[in-house]
Formats: structure tokens, C-alpha cells, sequence
């Protein structure tokens, strides 16, 4: 049985176990995929101990994924953008690190909800943890134009230089949005996790077919309310992120591609 974890503080609410848990059983693999609390300021010392016990691998929620980052001796493209990891794999003395939120939320948009993003325009609120990570593989699928707003402008500007020739981004303030609408809209913000709005105009919704949570189970947040009233006909939340960020995980853990839909089924909780 190879072990893994999720590795957090807290932790208990999380999902990965029965996800990871479910993946193994659909393609027969032995797995153990447990929960472990690391105290605050002890991530390498509890990882440490686990990787002496055996462990192949962890994903990271809050507040760990920079110390995950820092604790890897080999990081992938899209981790290192972010500056975070939110998958870790052991092999000896080698730990890899990878952040596949992006790749998980670009997938869920485009296979599940079925909205291509080549050549669309994209706007992105946030520029914190959970808006960096998710950067490159947007900027992969070619969209036509996609802007970084936030809330400190010069958070989204550098985020934005920092992606060099990755593609077509820039960054601004939520403010300089007046005016300009969009085809996708998704927010990055943590501001839904203590029901706030971000200051974002309306506008930005006066064409858009999708707006998006990152957030997961938070029902319908203030800012998929505005998207709902400003006519937007499709709005989701962040559960089909969580179930694919996972898929790639497990995938690149174990080498075989699991099924997203039935669990996507399962733990999605209505936005009403
Ligand atoms: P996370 O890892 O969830 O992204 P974070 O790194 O603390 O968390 O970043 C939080 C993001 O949400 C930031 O972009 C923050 O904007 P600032 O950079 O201006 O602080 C944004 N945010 C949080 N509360 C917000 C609010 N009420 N309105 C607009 N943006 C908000």
C-alpha cells in the first residue's frame, strides 16, 4: 500500500481523501490517502516524518503551499510562476513539486463546462495564491486577450510582467474595468470566503456566457449574484476544479487517468 495525504491546517473539512480514496478504487489501485494536520510552522518537520514513514506523495491546502514550494528540490513551470505547490511527489531524496489548480480549473472549464477558451476574452480577479497558480495553463489555451484585475493594481501588473511572453495578459485595478466587458469571467479573489463582493463594475458581465468561483461550496456568492443579474447564463462554482486538480495529481502519482464525472456529480452542492 502506498501512502498519501493531504496536508493542511486545518484540514478536516477537506475532500481530497474520499476523492483520491474513490480514484483508487475505480482503477484498482492500493492506496492509502489520509488527512494530516500540520501545526502551524512545522510543515517540513511533519512532512519529514511522514516520508520516513513510507509516504509517496502529499497535496497541500492552506497554509502550506509556499512551504511545500520551498521544501521541493525540483519544481515545475507552473509551481514556480505560482510560487506555491499544491502537489508534492517523493522519490528518495528527490521531491518534486507541482501546482495543478490551473490546469484544473482550465480543464474544468473546457471539458466539463464545456467553454473553449481559445480566443476568447478573459478576466481574472485576484492576484493573490489562488489567481498565480492558475495563470500559464490559461495562457496556453490562447485566449484573445486576458486581463488580471485586482484589487492593489500593482499586485496584478508585476503578476502580469512576470509572465513574460507567456501570452496575451495584462494586469490593472478593478476600477480600470469600466467599460470593458468580457466573454468569461472568473474570481480569483478571496473575498467570496468572508461574503464580499470585489468592486467590480457590472459591465464586465454585459457579454459574458460564463462566470466562475474558484471557491468551492459557497453557494451563490456575492459576485455570482452580480453575474446572475447582469444576465450571465451559466455560472459555476469551484467544485469541478477541486475534483480535476485532483485527477492530475493522482495521475501523475500513479500514471493512470481517473474518471472526474461521477464525483464531480457527487459533491457538488446546489448555488442556490
Ligand atoms: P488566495 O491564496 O486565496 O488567493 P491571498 O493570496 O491572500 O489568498 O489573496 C487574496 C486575493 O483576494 C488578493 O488578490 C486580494 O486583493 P489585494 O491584493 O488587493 O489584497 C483579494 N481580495 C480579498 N478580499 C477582497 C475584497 N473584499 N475585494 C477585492 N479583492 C479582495
Amino acid at each position: 500500500t502506498d501512502r498519501y495525504a493531504i496536508v493542511g491546517n486545518p484540514v478536516g473539512f477537506s475532500k481530497s481523501p474520499l476523492i483520491h480514496t474513490e480514484f483508487a478504487r475505480q482503477s484498482g489501485q492500493d492506496i492509502e490517502y489520509t488527512r494530516l494536520e500540520a501545526p502551524l510552522g512545522r510543515f517540513k518537520e511533519t512532512v519529514d516524518a511522514f516520508r520516513a514513514a513510507g509516504a509517496r506523495g502529499v497535496n497541500i491546502t492552506a497554509p502550506f503551499k509556499l512551504d511545500a514550494f520551498a521544501y521541493a528540490t525540483e519544481v515545475s513551470e507552473a509551481a514556480r510562476l505560482a510560487g506555491a505547490a499544491n502537489a508534492l511527489a517523493f522519490d528518495g531524496e528527490r521531491v518534486r513539486a507541482e501546482n495543478f489548480d490551473g490546469i484544473g480549473l482550465v480543464n474544468d472549464i473546457q471539458r466539463n463546462l464545456g467553454f473553449s477558451l481559445q480566443g476568447k476574452r478573459v478576466l481574472m480577479l485576484g492576484a493573490g495564491g489562488a489567481a498565480r497558480g492558475a495563470l500559464l495553463p490559461f495562457l496556453a489555451q490562447q485566449p484573445a486577450a486576458f486581463v488580471l484585475a485586482n484589487r492593489t493594481a500593482a499586485k496584478a501588473q508585476a503578476l502580469a510582467q512576470q509572465c513574460g511572453d507567456a501570452g496575451a495578459i495584462r494586469g490593472c485595478g478593478l476600477h480600470d474595468l469600466e467599460g470593458l466587458s468580457f466573454d468569461i469571467v472568473l474570481n480569483a479573489t478571496s473575498a467570496s470566503l468572508t461574503g464580499e463582493l470585489p468592486a467590480v463594475p457590472a459591465s464586465v458581465f454585459s457579454q459574458a456566457q460564463l462566470a466562475y468561483e474558484l471557491a468551492y461550496a459557497k453557494g451563490l456568492t456575492p459576485f455570482l449574484r452580480l453575474a446572475q443579474g447582469a444576465g450571465v447564463q451559466r455560472v459555476a462554482d469551484g467544485v469541478g476544479m477541486l475534483v480535476e486538480q485532483a485527477a492530475e495529481a493522482f495521475q501523475w502519482w500513479r500514471g493512470v487517468r481517473p474518471d472526474t464525472a461521477a464525483l464531480i456529480r457527487q459533491l457538488t452542492v446546489p448555488l442556490a
